[in-house]
């Protein structure tokens, strides 16, 4: 089984979020289990610094608006092979991969993931000037969700799959994009890319790919209704009987207590005394008074409405307050972030706000931080939440989309069951978040109930075993279908 997976962002080489991760662990998943994975992604200079062995394997003419462009072929850093679409006066430069250093969208991000798009389908065609071609296209999120629309008009085409990672981003432009683009005209009409009349690049992916699939089982759910469907509801509800829930598992070697390099001491479920050491090292970096036994919330997120953050930084003094401390990393909302550093001078010692991405600090946050927050107002899946969980660090969760799925709530019968894993409220409001830190910190001073959230975490199997054997599944169902 041959697939090509068409991606806008691959962990360590660039990384906005969680699609980064997805996109680094699961190829090299589905390889594992004997599937001859290929990932596509663009040629961005932090891509190209970091792999200087790129070679380049073929040039493809310049077609409608798209310049010409070389096809350079290496390896992910795990070993998974790769092709970088490379065109420097698309994609080399400053800034983001989606936005400039002022966090303003690049003007040509259609022109920039329609080529993204374009390339993916015609490796996926009777067109595809390379040797291999792929049983199925395996596309993810706006950005290469043309795909399935070029491959839908063009010859000997490989059928796509569409994967859901957040249906808030759609990558929606004008409708003469349509024409610039090079798709056909007929399918600029509501039963195609329209969406209230303009070109939708989501919804060109969920109407033209043979599979639809998305992060979480309940995500799967919730899409299909008027709350979190984002107007693509009606398309998802009429297509529900190809659309597949599958969560996100985790690295386990990368999110490792027990072997992760940026912890001050590693530990494991049967020794957890390393966990302490981390608390106190966290503590000293960030700033934050040195006291082993007051209760850390930490937080790692984009600083987005999505993520709930609004609503942790208004009951922040109420959190500090429990008593507890506050460990924030992240970026995002201007606003947000200078809220975020007020806080920290306001209550210093007791809120720490870090500002930008680190990954190194990340990992320290999981195994420092007693409790991890996540009250996202909705969450396609998610992964901070189940590292924190390998991490003995029980997460505080509004139950929606994948937190649901993988967070069980501490309640006695939970407990009973060796289930409880961590808090799960309803209703992203500050009430109702207090009320459920308020939950945290009496079971937080509670050892026994500590211990047992503790260790039920940390025996959960994250890995990605099973749900690389569910995509795998889907792949078969396509390719035989074909066949
Ligand atoms: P999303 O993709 O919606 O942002 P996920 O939970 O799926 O949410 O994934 C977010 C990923 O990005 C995680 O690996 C998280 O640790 C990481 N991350 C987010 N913000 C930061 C940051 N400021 N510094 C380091 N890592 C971050
Ligand atoms: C998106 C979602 C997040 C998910 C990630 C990877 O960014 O917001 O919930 O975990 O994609 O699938």
């Amino acid at each position: 089984m041959r697939v090509l997976f068409a991606t806008s962002e691959v962990a360590p080489l660039i990384k906005t979020g969680g699609l980064a991760d997805v996109s680094a662990a699961l190829p090299a998943a589905l390889r594992d289990m004997g599937v001859d994975m290929r990932v596509l992604m663009p040629g961005y200079p932090q891509v190209l610094k970091a792999l200087p062995q790129l070679q380049a394997v073929k040039e493809m003419a310049a077609s409608h608006s798209f310049p010409a462009v070389r096809l350079l072929e290496g390896e992910l850093p795990g070993g998974v092979p790769l092709w970088v679409v490379d065109c420097p006066e698309l994609y080399l430069r400053g800034g983001g991969p989606y936005q400039d250093e002022h966090g303003m969208n690049w003007v040509d991000n259609p022109l920039r993931f329609g080529l993204l798009s374009k390339i993916a389908a015609v490796l996926g065609s009777a067109e595809s000037p390379l040797g291999w071609r792929p049983d199925v296209v395996h596309c993810n999120d706006w950005q290469t969700a043309l795909a399935p629309a070029y491959l839908r008009f063009s010859n000997g085409a490989a059928p796509s799959v569409m994967a859901i990672h957040n249906l808030a981003f759609q990558g929606v432009f004008p409708p003469q994009t349509t024409m610039e683009l090079g798709l056909p005209p007929e399918c600029f009409q509501m039963e195609g890319v329209e969406f209230y009349g303009n070109l939708s690049f989501l919804k060109a992916g969920l109407h033209y790919a043979d599979h639809i699939t998305t992060v979480s089982p309940s995500y799967a759910e919730e899409i299909q209704t008027d709350e979190l469907g984002f107007g693509l509801q009606g398309l998802l509800a009429s297509r529900r009987n190809i659309l597949t829930g599958i969560v996100n598992g985790i690295d386990t070697d990368e999110w490792n207590p027990a072997t992760d390099p940026n912890l001050a001491r590693p530990y494991d479920a049967t020794d957890m005394r390393g966990k302490l050491a981390n608390k106190l090292e966290l503590q000293r970096r960030i700033g934050l008074r040195s006291d082993p036994e007051v209760l850390l919330f930490g937080l790692v997120s984009r600083f987005t409405h999505q993520k709930g953050l609004d609503v942790v930084l208004e009951i922040a003094p109420q959190l500090v307050a429990l008593p507890a401390q506050l460990a924030l990393l992240g970026a995002g909302d201007a606003g947000m972030q200078q809220a975020a550093l007020e806080l920290s001078h306001r209550h210093s010692g007791q809120i720490s706000a870090y500002v930008g991405f680190d990954e190194s600090l990340s990992h320290l946050i999981e195994a420092g931080a007693d409790i991890f927050l996540m009250p996202s107002r909705f969450e396609p899946c998610g992964l901070n939440q189940m590292f924190s969980q390998r991490y003995g660090t029980p997460p505080l969760v509004h139950a929606t989309g994948g937190l649901s799925d993988t967070v069980v709530d501490c309640s006695d019968e939970t407990l009973a069951r060796g289930e409880a894993s961590g808090f799960a409220f309803r209703g992203v409001n500050a009430a109702s978040l207090l009320a459920a830190a308020q939950r945290a910190a009496a079971a937080y001073h509670d050892k026994k109930t500590w211990r047992a959230l503790q260790q039920n975490g940390m025996s959960k199997d994250f890995s990605w075993g099973k749900s690389a054997a569910a995509y795998c599944d889907i792949y078969r169902r396509l390719a035989q279908r074909v066949r």
